[in-house]
């Protein structure tokens, strides 16, 4: 009997042993094409052998020192490697553990800057429906996915939920993928203003919206909406 939590405790599992590139070997040898990179994480594949070596090498130097007291190399090198490819206006980078942690920290340091400048009253956020911003209680709050809410909602802070831009459902007949992208534009400046600018702190969205949306296609904006591409992009 397995002493693990599950995450479902009436599926029994296949034991992962071996990591292949894309596949994942179980014990009785079955292959597993990880299409999506596990929950879009093992984007370098598994057991690639120059990213085994990486980690062996750094562990055998150094496997942790507390941010509160230290720096290191590899931290100060992979912040200038993110940086030199980030947009305009981004210079550091705070680093955490997973997806959940990062939305968390945002939110504070959100309310954190708003706070130190003077404007404490700031404390709203907008996000948008069906979006998954992770499973702690900030960004399960921050979420918009009604499912996974449901049962922790008196445990959640207010955010509010505006429309996801989901063209698949939500594009009108007649509407350019222009005019729908005004129209959410819109809908978001109503609610920051019927909760008052000066109150809101901060804006979540997914640029790439992930795991509550499946395969989403969606329409690149072009000049001539006869030649519109379908980009679909697929998630976990
Ligand atoms: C857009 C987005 N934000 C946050 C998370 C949460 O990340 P983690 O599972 O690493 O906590 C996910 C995970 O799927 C995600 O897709």
């Amino acid at each position: 009997m397995s002493h693990v939590l599950h995450r479902n405790l009436n599926q029994k599992y296949p034991t992962a042993v071996k990591g292949d590139g894309p596949y994942i070997v179980d014990r009785e040898g079955r292959r597993y094409l990880d299409a999506s990179g596990g929950a879009a994480v093992s984007c370098l594949g598994h057991s690639d052998e120059a990213v085994a070596q990486a980690i062996k090498d750094q562990v055998s130097q150094l496997a942790y020192a507390h941010t509160s007291f230290f720096t290191s190399d590899p931290m100060e090198q992979l912040a200038d490697f993110l940086i030199e490819r980030a947009p305009a206006g981004l210079d550091a980078v705070y680093f955490v553990s997973g997806g959940s942690e990062a939305v968390e920290a945002a939110l504070k340091l959100a309310r954190q800057y708003f706070v130190e400048i003077g404007q404490p009253q700031r404390k709203h956020l907008i996000a948008r429906r069906q979006s998954y911003h992770g499973n702690t209680l900030g960004a399960l709050a921050t979420g918009g996915n009604a499912w996974r809410r449901q049962q922790f909602e008196p445990l959640l802070i207010n955010v509010s939920h505006v429309s996801p831009c989901y063209a698949y459902r939500d594009q009108q007949p007649d509407e350019t993928p222009e005019a729908m992208g005004i129209r959410l534009a819109a809908e978001l400046e109503a609610e920051i203003l019927r909760l008052g600018a000066e109150n809101v702190m901060a804006f979540v969205a997914e640029p790439v919206v992930g795991a509550t949306l499946g395969a989403s296609p969606r329409y690149r904006a072009t000049s001539d909406a006869s030649a519109r591409s379908v980009i679909a992009t697929a998630c976990c």
